[in-house]
């Protein structure tokens, strides 16, 4: 994978010296309560996702970096060659690079790097339905919602509905 960069954000990929950034943004409430695993990582669970996900091509992550450094990851996971499709996972480590369009210009990069480099056709993922901002940064680059899973998912705060979403290549239009 190549270094990429769009307005705003370059995406780079992911490497093992990244696991102490990755389980600090990750272990953050407000990101972990987005999660559907809602107990703490480890740099050991990490680690063995980067050598059996990442190094085996199974997840094609990324490292987001803006012009302050690093703020979060994004990536494409259970890439399916054969069916060409993908779910797609993303989050931002500090609340400061929230809501500033950071999310969704990573987001239109790896959709470019999904359907243009990996020849995807469909890119999904789900979200808390409690979650609008996601939501809407996802529908800004071109997710569409599928349906609605009702008390799909149960956390602290009860049960949860969780949002299907997805684009299809022929939906897909790559920002300029
Ligand atoms: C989800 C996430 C990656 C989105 O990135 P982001 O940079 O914050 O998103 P953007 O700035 O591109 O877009 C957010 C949009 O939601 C809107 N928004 C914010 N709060 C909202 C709310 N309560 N209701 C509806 N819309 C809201 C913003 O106004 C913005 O839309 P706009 O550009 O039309 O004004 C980021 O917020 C994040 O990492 N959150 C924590 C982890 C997480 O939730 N990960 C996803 C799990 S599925």
């Amino acid at each position: 994978m190549k270094r990429t960069e769009t307005a705003g954000v370059t995406l780079r990929p992911i490497e093992l010296r990244d696991t102490p950034l990755i389980v600090r943004w990750r272990n953050q409430e407000d990101v972990r309560k987005n999660l559907y695993i809602q107990t703490d990582l480890t740099a050991e669970m990490h680690e063995q996702w980067y050598h059996t996900r990442v190094v085996t091509g199974q997840c094609a992550q990324f490292i987001i970096e803006c012009e302050t450094g690093p703020i979060g990851t994004v990536f494409l996971k259970n890439i399916d060659r054969d069916l060409q499709k993908a779910e797609f996972g993303i989050f931002l480590g500090s609340c400061e690079s929230r809501g500033k369009g950071y999310g969704s210009a990573a987001a239109a990069k790896i959709l470019e790097y999904g359907f243009s480099v990996l020849s995807l056709n469909r890119i999904y993922l789900s979200v808390f339905m409690s979650n609008p901002a996601a939501i809407r940064s996802y529908e800004k680059v071109g997710f569409r919602r599928e349906g609605v899973l009702r008390q799909d998912f149960r956390n602290q705060d009860g049960y949860v509905d969780v949002c299907m979403m997805s684009i299809l290549k022929q939906e897909w239009k790559p920002r300029r």
